[in-house]
């Protein structure tokens, strides 16, 4: 298993990838608008603590899990007790599944970067170009080359591969979030109400309370938690990779800093835009997800005109692209790390084989968004798999997570390996003190609270019952494999028959060259 001792080339290598994770379309398409719904700066100040007393703990956690154990998500748990196992399964199978549409989006932002460059339709006439653009095959064509440029990537290793395109991509994608953000700064704007300066105010001149509420506060602990990777095998995979002497608590927090850095700027690209070149208020309201990004962004460009918005467009959708690519990596890592590592397979072997199926599954969800709008239990595709692993799984792990660190391997153990490794930090009492007690429980509230909300006949109602079986579903499946995984006779049939396999193929290689 001389492979799964490769490790970052610098701590700033590891930062910059664990980033990229971090960094991706929860940032852009979501994090803006909930800070516009929720009471602008309240919601901001519920997330930062929330990113503080959550997220950095559950970071830490993961990091830890996986550098101690220096192996993929399955093993790392499995060091802890081999009855976790069934977690590190959970944290291999959700990022597969979000995978297959994380490279959709991917793909479609990669079409939009080139349409501005080659097509001068979506710059003069952006009404309906978003569903005209997604069921034709474009989409597909850029969803599959999209999926293969994060394949190379994964296949090049980690030094070479992951480490070098997050030290190009990172600071790229910076660079051009500010580019963008100066010129729309500048915009001259449409009158009275359609400024810059209302954008900003609508932005983060509130500072509501009122607005915030339960639901606030929900909304803005569960987004910490999609924002910052956690939840999956990520921060596990990435911290199995650290090198000696990686200070795990320093490297969390600013991880932690730079998404939310990314977060709150990409509110100042979108709003100002949006206001200034006279977006009514209902787009700006609803401004979230795909319908931001594709069609109100795309409006947001062509008011700048051709020339201007060709450009200014054509970097935007480069900084998606960087923010979902560097995203994609890690989770097509995690999986194959697991594969490459169990199976002994090459890197090139498991990435390209995981890859293919993510891209098959990927497809479905690809022609399930434009061409036919097929649906499972009244969802579509990609809202299914967001939801059951988002909403049920996610917070499952970490919850678990937290518990495996506090009661399984326990605090003095903690102290010990961390010094061991040269990674103890400043403030570890703290953390563990809330990896024991307050993050789970909290993580625990949002769950309930979440679950209790989205089956209310105002939500989902009863339809709700197909998220939690389907996740209750690859919960068993993952309970099962632990179960035979650990089952020694089962393990010892298997190897009869892989033995047997072995002799068979020797005696007719034999026979064929007797012959
Ligand atoms: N953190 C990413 C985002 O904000 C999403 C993601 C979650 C990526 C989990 C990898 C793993 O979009």
């Amino acid at each position: 298993m001389e492979k799964a001792k490769s490790t970052f080339g610098s701590k700033l290598g590891f930062i910059l990838a664990a980033a990229g994770s971090a960094i991706g379309l929860g940032n852009i398409w979501r994090f803006p608008y909930l800070v516009g719904r929720y009471g602008g700066g309240a919601f901001v100040l519920v997330y930062l603590l929330s990113v503080l007393l959550l997220g950095s703990v559950v970071m830490v956690a993961e990091m830890y899990i996986g550098r101690r154990a220096k192996s993929n998500i399955v093993e790392s748990y499995g060091k802890a007790n081999k009855w976790l196992k069934w977690l590190g399964l959970l944290g291999v199978i959700v990022p597969f599944v979000i995978s297959t549409y994380y490279a959709v989006i991917g793909g479609w932002a990669s079409g939009y970067a080139v349409e501005y460059i080659i097509n001068p339709v979506l710059i003069k006439n952006p009404e309906g170009f978003f569903g005209s653009f997604i069921s034709s095959p474009i989409a597909i064509v850029f969803f599959i080359l999209f999926l293969f440029a994060t394949l190379l990537i994964v296949c090049g290793g980690i030094q070479k591969g992951i480490e070098k395109a997050s030290k190009f991509m990172m600071p790229a994608l910076f660079l051009l979030l500010l580019v963008v953000i100066v010129y729309v700064m500048c915009l001259p704007g449409k009158g009275e109400g359609h400024t810059v300066v209302d954008g900003l105010k609508f932005y983060m001149g509130q500072f509501d309370f009122a607005k915030l509420g339960w639901d606030g506060v929900l909304a803005a602990m569960g987004q910490s938690f999609y924002s910052l990777s956690l939840g999956m095998g990520v921060m596990v995979s990435y911290g199995s990779y650290t090198g000696k002497d990686t200070n795990l608590g320093k490297s969390a927090l600013t991880v932690c800093a730079l998404d939310t850095l990314v977060a709150l700027l990409a509110g100042f690209a979108i709003f100002p835009g949006m206001f200034a070149t006279g977006a009514s208020l209902e787009t700006i309201k609803n401004a979230a997800g795909p319908g931001l990004l594709f069609d109100a962004m795309a409006k947001v460009f062509s008011n700048m005109g051709s020339g201007a918005g060709n450009i200014v467009g054509f970097m935007f959708f480069t900084f998606v692209i960087f923010a979902a690519l560097t995203s994609l990596i890690s989770l097509v890592e995690v999986v194959s790390q697991y594969t490459l590592e169990k199976y002994n397979w090459s890197r090139t072997k498991a990435t390209c084989v995981f890859g293919g199926i993510i891209g098959l599954i990927g497809l479905f969800v690809c022609i399930g968004m434009g061409w036919r709008e097929y649906s499972i239990f009244g969802f579509s595709l990609l809202d299914y798999f967001d939801m059951v692993t988002n909403q049920i799984l996610m917070p499952i792990i970490a919850f678990a997570g937290c518990l495996t660190v506090g009661y399984v391997i326990k605090p003095k153990n903690v102290y010990k390996e961390l010094a061991e490794m040269g990674s103890s930090f400043k403030g570890q009492k703290l953390w563990m003190a809330l990896t024991m007690s307050v993050t789970p429980v909290l993580l625990m509230v949002v769950w309930v609270m979440g679950l209790v909300d989205n089956f209310k006949p105002e939500a989902f109602g009863a339809s709700y019952g197909w998220v939690v079986g389907g996740a209750a579903v690859l919960m068993v499946i993952a309970f099962v494999w632990n179960l035979l995984l650990e089952n020694t006779k089962f393990q010892t049939w298997k190897q009869n028959k892989k033995l047997a396999s072995e002799a068979a193929v020797e005696e007719y290689t034999e026979e064929e060259s007797n012959n």
